[in-house]
């Protein structure tokens, strides 16, 4: 088993999933602001070693995405972030990509960047205890997005992201998300998913990555958000099962949800229908960023202080997602 795909098994294993907490300065005000939060480097750290310090992190979670301002940032017990995170026995992880960017010739869809320099700041990274990455490419839906351009110049840039994660010793989270903005139905979503995850692939093989020890984020396979043929969270289990089963290859040892705007019951009630009836040899777990962390944000900005009740309402739903990728959740659960 090499080192890569060790640190897979640590990350995903038994039911754990992945707090994605790597929000942006950006997104992550808005964020606070949504709540009435001011958005200060001090607020924002407090928020997140709220949840890093919690039990859920230590009974649930496998790894945790930062951001760069969070990485290097030192929590009030005075440990670093990262060895606050690996004293819970959970493996830190970090964004490395920019951001997403109009891409030129096709100005309304995107191209993430942040190639340029990366060998660098991945070094940078592992030294301050990173054993995982995250890159995002995103893709909207419409009549004629996404475009062959978006397609292949995404899977390029994820493909030589990832090369270079591995080569510095550290697992590349492959994340293609397909919003779910828009009309289209679920069918249409099935299709252009599988095409952006086979061009991922194909791109990937091509750049010699190890698929053994990288985890891929892909978004459910979900009816557009303004739809009006929205389908049952079975037949979501169902698409999501055969898209994936498609067009990942076997060597992929697992896929971790992200949860894109969907309210953390249907993110977690569609996880659990997706182990309920996984028919492949992938781990599918968890990977969320709102998922996990809106009820958790909603009853910290009532009190700041009380890390208590912010704690209790993050290990709740921790607990529920960790059921979900084994499979084992029921609605009754949630008001127990
Ligand atoms: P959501 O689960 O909120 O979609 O966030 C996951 C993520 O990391 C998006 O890049």
């Amino acid at each position: 088993m090499s080192e890569l795909n060790k640190i897979v098994l640590k990350i995903i294993s038994n039911g754990k999933g992945i707090l994605a907490a790597d929000e942006s300065n950006g997104t992550m005000t808005k964020r606070l602001e949504a709540v009435n939060v001011k958005s200060t480097a001090e607020n924002r750290l407090s928020f997140r070693e709220i949840l890093f310090s919690s039990d859920g992190m230590r009974d649930c979670i496998g790894g945790v995405i930062l951001f760069d301002e969070t990485i290097n940032q030192i929590s009030s017990s005075g440990k670093s972030i990262p060895d606050l995170i690996s004293s819970s026995g959970v493996v830190p992880g970090i964004k490395v990509d920019t951001g997403a960017k109009d891409l030129a010739n096709s100005p309304k869809e995107k191209i993430t960047e942040g190639l340029d320099g990366l060998r660098d700041r991945l070094k940078k990274y592992y030294d301050l205890g990173a054993r995982f990455t995250k890159w995002r490419g995103v893709y909207s839906i419409g009549e004629k997005y996404p475009s062959d351009l978006a397609i292949s110049s995404n899977a390029h840039a994820l493909a030589r992201y990832s090369a270079l994660a591995q080569e510095s010793g550290m697992v590349p989270i492959v994340e293609p998300e397909v919003l779910m903005d828009g009309t289209h139905s679920a069918e249409i979503c099935l299709s252009k998913t599988s095409e952006v995850i086979k061009r991922c692939f194909e791109e990937l093989i091509l750049h010699k990555v190890d698929l053994s020890g990288i985890i891929l984020k892909p978004n459910m396979i979900l009816a557009g958000n303004q739809s009006k043929d929205k389908i049952s969270n079975e037949e979501v289990s169902v698409k999501t099962l055969e898209c994936l089963k498609n067009s990942v290859p076997n060597e992929v040892p697992g896929i971790a949800f992200l949860s894109g705007g969907q309210s953390e019951i249907e993110a977690t009630e569609n996880l659990n229908l997706i182990n309920k009836n996984n028919n492949t040899n992938f781990i599918m777990t968890y990977s969320y960023g709102r998922a996990l962390q809106q009820n958790a944000l909603k009853v910290w900005s009532n009190d700041i202080e009380n890390v208590v009740a912010t704690q209790t309402t993050f290990n709740h739903r921790a607990k529920m997602c960790t059921l979900a990728a084994q499979g084992k959740w029921s609605s009754e659960l949630e008001n127990k």
